[in-house]
């Protein structure tokens, strides 16, 4: 594929956060030997080193009660040298949604002849191979792990660690277009070909959300929670460094990938506000104001990449109440961390109050926040799961 260069880097002590680069070719033909003057402003990435990539990866898939026909279409659009991991949330009682899932998921590894595999969160097997291996943080009172998209997420990234993956990367189930899925993986990828620190972090930007307006499709640019998270961010950097800056524009980023060393390291955020919570933590971690979260990350530096993809993104619509919760659980993460200044606390009571999430004098809740998960001893929680792993996977028929 052909990417732009990253052309623009900000640094917060030991972060990189680099500019928006945009994918100009989806396809950038057959490897042939560079010419001398190749040009600066683009990057071409084979498809052998994509590939090379996505061999080292995981695709983890949260899903809770998504449409089956869009869960079908998702794992179509991932590339053939990826492991899926799906990790679902989805009722079992009236309907058993998690076996329709797995169901579908066998189907489509027998035909594909691909591996997989699938995992109930609410399954007391990983709760207590977790508890074994000394990591009860995400676990609730009934001795299960507790709901939510982060939680689902966490057990994706540890079983990619307990398979030797390399990189871990992000998709929801609930996608429309099987073709922006392929894309999404083929920018991580893209993204970590040219990462120079083992500390790498990919996020899609989409070209544009297609809405239904009175008029028919409407493609627009930014959707409304991602606006504000990202004002409300780069304004806690500006306030921080003196100096505005609009660098980040993918603070929600849902599709996005991590190095695994990256991914065991930050600390994480419950529910939604896990993504916006992700760049708070590198910030807070290795922006140089807080100690540093780990002295050899610091060394190498953490790299943030934001890629802009071609296709359009379009999911399913979850309503009001949702993108309220959604922007409460991100705004509320920005507010109680330690970089957030009084200037930040205004702007998002303001945003809040005018919103409707919050009224009067009160607060934005504080998500509970996860301890690293290099704390967990991934030797224990494999040999805790060796007699379930049968369970959990997929394997092609020989
Ligand atoms: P949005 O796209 O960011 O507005 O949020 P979605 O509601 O689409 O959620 C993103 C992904 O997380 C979807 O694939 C959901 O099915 C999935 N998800 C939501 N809640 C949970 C959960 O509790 N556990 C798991 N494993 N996945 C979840
Ligand atoms: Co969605």
């Amino acid at each position: 594929m052909r990417i732009e260069q990253h052309r623009y880097t900000e640094r917060f002590g030991s972060a990189r956060m680099h500019d928006v680069q945009k994918v100009l070719e989806l396809d950038s033909g057959r490897a042939r030997v560079p010419t001398a003057q190749g040009n600066l402003a683009v990057l071409q990435i084979e498809e052998d080193v994509i590939k090379d990539y996505e061999e080292q990866m995981a695709v983890v898939i949260p899903t809770k009660d998504e449409k089956l026909k869009l869960f079908e279409g998702v794992i179509s659009g991932i590339p053939h040298e990826c492991l899926i991991i799906v990790v679902s949330n989805s009722e079992r009682k009236r309907f058993d949604r998690f076996r329709m899932e797995r169901d579908a998921l066998e189907q489509y590894c027998r035909f594909t002849q691909r591996r997989a595999l699938i995992v109930h969160q609410k399954d007391p097997h990983l709760a207590r191979a977790l508890e074994s291996a000394g990591y009860t943080d995400i676990l609730g009172e009934d001795g299960r792990i507790l709901d939510g998209k982060a939680e689902g997420m966490m057990v994706g990234i540890l079983l990619a660690g307990v398979l030797g993956k390399e990189y871990v990367g992000f998709i929801d189930a609930d996608n429309y277009f099987p073709g922006s899925v392929w894309e999404y993986i083929r920018c991580y990828a893209a993204g970590f070909s040219m990462a120079e620190s083992p500390y790498a972090m990919v996020r899609v930007l989409w070209r544009y959300k297609p809405k239904m307006s009175a008029h028919g499709l409407y493609f627009k640019k930014w959707g409304r929670v991602s606006q504000v998270t990202n004002r409300v961010m780069n304004a806690v950097i500006s306030y921080k460094t003196g100096f505005e800056t609009e660098i980040i524009k993918t603070g929600n980023a849902g599709e996005h990938a991590m190095s695994l060393p990256l991914a065991m390291l930050l600390p994480y955020a419950s529910g939604f506000a896990i993504e916006p919570q992700e760049l708070l933590s590198i910030f807070e971690g290795f922006g140089g104001v807080q100690p540093v979260l780990d002295p050899k990350a610091a060394e190498s530096g953490v790299e943030i990449f934001q890629i802009e993809s071609r296709n359009p993104h379009l999911h399913e619509e979850k309503g009001e109440e949702h993108l309220k919760e959604m922007l409460l659980a991100g705004l509320g993460a920005i507010y109680h961390s330690q970089l957030s200044e009084e200037e930040v606390h205004e702007m998002i009571l303001e945003e809040l109050r005018e919103q409707g999430a919050l009224c009067g004098e009160e607060e934005p809740p504080r998500p509970q926040t996860y301890a690293p998960l290099r704390t967990v001893d991934l030797e224990k929680f494999g040999a805790a799961l060796e007699s379930q792993m049968d369970a959990y996977s997929i394997v092609p028929a020989k």
